[in-house]
């Protein structure tokens, strides 16, 4: 069965689409069937993987059919063995009407779970905005990825996410693992930078990743043409960085196993 892996940080602008497109490219180059998820009503994925919005315009939920069809909206992407869905907004149902699905956040669960029978690897990108979809994401994830970059109040951004990370895990996903926190937009040699990742070490010394993913001109350029870093430029310091991502969460693959029981 493959594993589920949600992007995410409820702060702006650190890298978490740039990270899920290049990640998810990084893993399928690697011969992982993956499945990138934007979550995101914004479509910076779709975006940022080439594709123009009418190719993503499949909402696969309505407001009057329940049985909710995912594999019609899937997309191929130019990379071979990646493929993805757009899913732009959860539904708000009355739950009388959905029989099995307790509730809405549970819903993209319950579409996302049965796929982990086509594909090695689901990362799903999660918008910034504190809505219900970073809680879907959380329920449904096996793993969590935490993209921060240098900025104020990063440090207080990643303690946020651990006590929802607690939340879930207590009342939804016992399971829930984080794969690890992942410094992006990283400048070597910037105080700030070098400020930041020391802090979230001391605080988080297991959690926090050897790569980083360094600040490079090209992220900007590649998503501006609709073409992913990794694509666009393989040779970039920041597209090699992806690269070397992936193989470290290989070896880390005991964080998205299932937790033994005792
Ligand atoms: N390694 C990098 N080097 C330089 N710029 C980067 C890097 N990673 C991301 N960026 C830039 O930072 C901005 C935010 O990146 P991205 O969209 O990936 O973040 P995000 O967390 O998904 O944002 P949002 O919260 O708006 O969804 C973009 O302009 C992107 O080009
Ligand atoms: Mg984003």
């Amino acid at each position: 069965m493959g594993k589920i892996i949600a992007i995410t940080n409820r702060r702006g602008r650190v890298g978490k689409t740039t990270t899920a497109i290049n990640l998810a490219i990084a893993f399928a180059n690697s011969g992982k069937k993956t499945l990138l998820v934007d979550l995101d009503s914004a479509g910076s994925c779709a975006k940022g993987l080439g594709f123009s919005k009418p190719e993503t315009a499949n909402n696969i939920f309505s407001d009057l059919k329940y049985n909710i069809l995912i594999r019609p909206a899937i997309l191929k992407t130019g990379v071979k063995k990646l493929d993805f869905i757009h899913i732009k907004r959860l539904p708000y149902l009355n739950q009388q009407l959905v029989g099995e699905v307790s509730t809405n956040e549970l819903i993209l669960k319950n579409i996302l779970k049965p796929e982990t029978a086509n594909y090695d690897y689901i990362f799903i990108d999660c918008p910034p905005h504190l809505s219900g979809n970073i809680n879907a994401a959380l329920i449904t994830a096996d793993s969590v990825l935490i993209p921060v970059a240098p900025g104020k109040l990063s440090a207080t951004a990643v303690r946020k996410i651990m006590l929802q990370l607690s939340d879930i895990r207590e009342n939804y996903n016992p399971e829930l693992k984080v794969a690890g926190i992942l410094l992006t937009i990283y400048e070597f040699n910037n105080n700030d930078s070098f400020a930041l990742k020391k802090e979230l070490f001391n605080e988080f010394p297991k959690l926090i990743l050897n790569t980083s993913i360094p600040k490079s001109t090209f992220v900007r350029k590649a998503f501006e043409l609709g073409k992913p870093l990794l694509v666009f430029k393989p040779d970039d310091r920041a597209a090699k960085a992806y690269i070397k991502l992936a193989e470290e969460l290989f070896e880390r693959k005991n964080l998205f196993s299932l937790k033994r029981k005792s």
